[in-house]
């Protein structure tokens, strides 16, 4: 049996011509059904369904033999114990610093001054103002980064963009782009020499696909 966790939303969709590619297709709809184990049109391939942040986790402890997980969630929680084969350059966006309309970001750029950033990406952030040289107060949060400069809260964010939609409506503007974020295929190191033809046959049906698109 050959286990995959995946995450709902983008990174299902987009993973579905990938997995295509590899014979593999997925036989019940996440937003229809409430199963957290879904069916493949292979009897000994299944999917997981669980958090984004919990990817790596499920597949570093063997949950599951192999997971897609975002390059921001990777830099967050890092990659011991994984082998990382593959970027799938699928759900591509990016994390930017976003700061409330008409806030002269700049000027709080400037060394001296202190600057209060929210997020969810604390170890993304620290690293990118430290690189700067600009002091920042770093405030955790879990959702709704959105929030913070609206209400007090914080002077920025550090967020994913994708379209740019979510910001827009929001009244923020993104005034830094930290880093260009997609999805890699992250394997278990003791599933890959246990199980080691069915996954090279995956990973080598997604590099293909990857590289034709
Ligand atoms: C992300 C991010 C923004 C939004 C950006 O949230 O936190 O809120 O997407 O996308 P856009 O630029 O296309 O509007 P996500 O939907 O991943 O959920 P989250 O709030 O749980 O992080």
């Amino acid at each position: 049996m050959i286990t995959i966790a995946l995450s709902k939303g983008r990174i299902f969709d987009d993973i579905q011509p990938l997995l295509k590619s590899a014979g593999i297709e997925v036989l019940d709809d996440p937003e229809k059904s409430r199963k957290l184990i879904l069916d493949t049109n292979q009897l000994d391939v299944r999917v997981l369904l669980v958090r984004p942040t919990d990817v790596p986790t499920y597949v570093q402890y063997g949950g599951a033999d192999m997971g897609v997980v975002g390059k921001d969630t990777l830099l967050e929680s890092g990659t011991q114990g994984l082998y990382v084969p593959l970027d799938l350059q699928i759900a591509m966006c990016r994390i930017s610093v976003a700061v409330r309309d008409g806030f002269d970001y700049t000027a709080a750029m400037r060394q001296g001054s202190r600057m209060t950033v929210a997020t969810k990406y604390v170890a993304i952030a620290r690293d990118f103002f430290a690189s700067r040289g600009v002091h920042v107060d770093l405030i955790k949060l879990y959702g709704s980064m959105e929030l913070a400069p609206l209400t007090g809260l914080a002077d920025a964010i550090v967020d994913l963009v994708s379209t740019g939609n979510t910001l827009r409506a929001n009244h923020l503007v993104e005034v830094e782009r930290i880093l260009d974020i997609s999805s890699h295929l992250v394997v278990n190191q003791t599933a890959l020499k246990l199980k080691q033809a069915p996954i090279r046959k995956i990973i080598d049906a997604f590099s293909a696909a990857v590289q034709t698109r």
